[in-house]
């Protein structure tokens, strides 16, 4: 994890990728009669930021999932890895007992080893732990219970739990939200290092701004695809006016 936050950015003709590319070919969930996705296809190129967008209920959380292989849907996901295997996933929630008496470094330690967390952090996973907790600016709230942290420090660590063992594929789940905007540009500044040392990052997020800024490409999805390209191509300011008005336009003037 040190390595792929602090390592320079090697010139693009240089650049080994240790994220996969993934296609998604005519892929569909239903629930029920209830039809969520339905013949998605586009790639993610690996080494690049793809957002996906989209309205709420657009089944994004759901592609994601399937991406996971957590959802049972219909056509294709490939993953093609060139190096390593290891998916990192921020979940849009984390669901728990906020009474639960679990510490930062507990729930770090869920994350990392068997041993049972209420026997501590193992040794050899601290500082590991710690460099991942200092980078997402948590490490001093280590002993805080999970319980009492606020929505954005509770985000800093899930994005932190990510980052354990170093992932080749990042999967975002909406992570910016209830981030303060320090905890927003830290986070920025995360995934660009992350990007530049070959990591593929698949990330679902509803700010447009941060997306244009942000993605090498973007998907919009509404049950079916909507688009697909480099923000520049189809990010015009017609749908962003769509986009940011009134969800609900969002289907209709595409
Ligand atoms: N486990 C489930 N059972 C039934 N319906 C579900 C389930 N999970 C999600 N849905 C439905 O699928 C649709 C898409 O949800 P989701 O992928 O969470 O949307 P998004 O993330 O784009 O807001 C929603 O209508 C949601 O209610
Ligand atoms: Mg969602």
């Amino acid at each position: 994890m040190t390595d792929l936050l602090t390592s320079q950015p090697l010139p693009d003709s240089h650049k080994s990728f240790s994220g996969p590319c993934i296609s998604f070919e005519r892929v569909g969930l239903r629930f029920g009669n209830t039809t969520i996705l339905e013949d998605i296809n586009f790639n993610v190129e690996n080494g690049t930021i793809h957002c996906l967008i989209g309205p709420n209920g657009g089944g994004k959380t759901c592609l994601a999932r399937s991406l996971l292989g957590q959802m049972p849907h219909t056509g294709r996901i490939t993953i093609n890895w060139p190096a390593g295997k290891v998916i990192g996933y921020v979940p849009q929630l984390l669901d728990f007992d906020h009474t639960l008496p679990i510490t930062v470094d507990d729930f770090m330690a869920m994350i990392c080893q068997d041993h049972p967390a209420f026997f501590g952090l193992k040794k050899k996973h601290h500082d590991a732990v710690t460099r991942s907790l200092a980078a997402v600016g948590m490490e001093s709230l280590r002993k805080r219970q999970m319980g009492q942290l606020s929505g954005g420090e509770r985000q800093r660590v899930l994005f932190a739990q990510a980052l354990l063992p170093s992932p080749d594929l990042l999967i975002l789940d909406e992570p910016m939200t209830g981030l303060d905007e320090v905890g927003s540009s830290l986070f920025e500044d995360m995934l660009i290092k992350l990007k530049n040392n070959g990591v593929t990052i698949f990330w679902i997020h509803h700010d447009l701004k941060q997306v244009k800024k942000m993605a090498d490409f973007v998907t919009c999805v509404n049950r079916k695809i909507l688009f697909s390209g480099s923000p520049a191509d189809v990010l015009t300011a017609d749908r962003i006016l769509n986009v940011l008005s009134r969800e609900q336009a969002f289907p209709v003037n595409l």
